[in-house]
């Protein structure tokens, strides 16, 4: 099968071979890229079937449910290079709680923290490692809010390379920066904002020989692409009318909308769902830009702010492509408030399912969106949830127990806090008290 990398800059569009080691066109200086292939002989309906038969099969490769998928994504000739921790395969949940507090008939709750490192990453960091290693890297870098690291430092150390991260220093939560150091990667940690760290990444990945696994790595996306591939095999392929997902990089929504239509041009899905994109208030360049309809350019932020720091990101590399996917899809962007995500995380909570801060945006989204008659009370939607509950057990420690304050220092109420409660050791007392 033949793959290629494409310029995604409309007016270059300029072509290059799947191992060039390149991350923005060498043409035109600044395009991002695209892996294309040619899909010449997809069958859809025997692909389908041949996907739920590697469910049944004990093959690590089948039993990934990213590698299941691998038809969609063939830029790697040789499996071998694959190092597989049995990512993917995350669950489809419902939760009526959530449903009502967001005002929807019904919710559907994608959970990619149920990966092996906890969060979405896993999907795309398998591409990225196999491809690393295919190009016969030995040392593989990244910077990140802390998920990617986590998610980069296992798969590297499954697969005998070394992986160096580099971190906001103080700014991401300890369950993500205790995963790197577990799982053996060389951490430093940097005294700047996200953005800055991603422009000295990319100096050191260049005068090093280092891989740079950031989302800006288009085999990332690929692998990312089987989030809503494993998504509309799970629901016998009927598409939902929403997906909403929380907005970083942004190249989650890359990854979905490029996976959603490569779905529609095969003739795996009839039709595409609606894309959402929730970012933090305080962390929202893309959407101010989506906002101002193409008036007025893109504007980084110069200083983001959100407890959720996963998604407090001001230069989002990957915002062209997110935009092509919004207006594919006739999707839309919207933020959420520190005292709304907190809030619909605790929901999400009591649901029994739980996520970590950024991954509730979504609901917290989706509530403003049905309330401003965007989304419809009954319609069919499907939420991301993007990382697990244990990423950040500080933060919901300090919002049950009323002492969360936002970025500026203004307290966040616990709506929905449930504080634990110190008795003396006496049965009369707790049975008084549980009543
Ligand atoms: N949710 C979680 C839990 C994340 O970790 C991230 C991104 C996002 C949402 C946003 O996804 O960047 O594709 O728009 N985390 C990155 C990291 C930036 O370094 O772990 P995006």
């Amino acid at each position: 099968m033949n793959s290629y990398l494409a310029c995604f800059n409309p007016v270059c569009r300029a072509h290059f071979g799947v191992n060039e080691v390149i991350y923005n066109c060498p043409t035109c200086g600044t395009g991002l890229l695209e892996a294309q292939y040619d899909f010449t002989g997809i069958n859809a309906d025997a692909l389908k079937k041949t996907w739920r038969e590697r469910r049944m099969d004990n093959a690590p490769l089948s039993q990934s449910g990213v590698w299941r998928y691998r038809e969609l994504f063939p830029f790697v000739d040789d499996t071998d290079n694959v190092v597989t921790l049995r990512e993917g395969n995350t669950p489809l949940l419902s939760a009526p709680r959530a449903a009502a507090y967001g005002g929807l008939s019904r919710i559907t709750f994608k959970h990619q923290g149920f990966n092996p490192t906890g969060s979405f990453k896993d999907n795309g960091m398998t591409a990225g490692v196999a491809q690393a290693r295919k190009l016969g890297m030995k040392r593989v870098a990244c910077v990140s809010t802390g998920n990617t690291s986590a998610s980069m430092a296992a798969y590297a150390s499954a697969g005998g390379l070394d992986p160096f991260i580099f971190i906001p220093n103080g700014n991401i939560s300890y369950g993500k920066l205790a995963q790197a150091l577990e799982y053996g990667a060389k951490t430093f940690q940097v005294d700047a904002n996200f953005d800055q760290i991603l422009a000295l990444v990319r100096v050191l990945a260049e005068r090093l020989g280092i891989y740079l696994l950031n989302s800006i790595n288009p085999f990332r996306i690929e692998g990312q692409k089987s989030i809503v591939i494993e998504m509309m095999d799970q629901r016998d392929w009927h598409v939902p009318d929403w997906i909403v997902l929380p907005g970083g990089n942004l190249g989650n929504v890359s990854a979905f909308g490029k996976g959603l239509r490569e779905l529609k041009e095969l003739g795996f899905i009839d039709k595409l769902p609606r894309l959402a994109v929730i970012q933090a208030a305080g962390s929202s360049p893309f959407y101010e830009y989506m906002a101002a309809k193409g008036l007025t350019p893109f504007k980084s932020q110069e200083h983001p702010e959100t407890l959720a720091t996963a998604i407090k990101i001001g230069d989002p590399v990957s915002w062209p492509k997110a935009q092509l996917e919004i207006e594919t899809t006739n999707g839309v962007v919207e933020r959420a408030s520190e005292q709304e995500i907190a809030d619909g995380k605790a929901v999400i909570g009591a649901c029994g399912i739980g996520c970590e801060p950024a991954s509730a945006a979504t609901l917290a989204g989706i509530k403003k969106l049905v309330s401003a008659g965007v989304i419809a009370p009954d319609a069919d939607v499907v939420a991301v949830l993007t990382g697990n509950v244990l990423k950040d057990p500080d933060y919901i420690y300090r919002y049950h127990t009323g002492q969360l304050t936002g970025p500026d220092g203004a307290p966040i109420l616990p709506t929905f806090g449930n504080k634990p409660i110190v008795v003396p050791n006496d049965a009369d007392r707790i049975t008084e008290l549980i009543g």
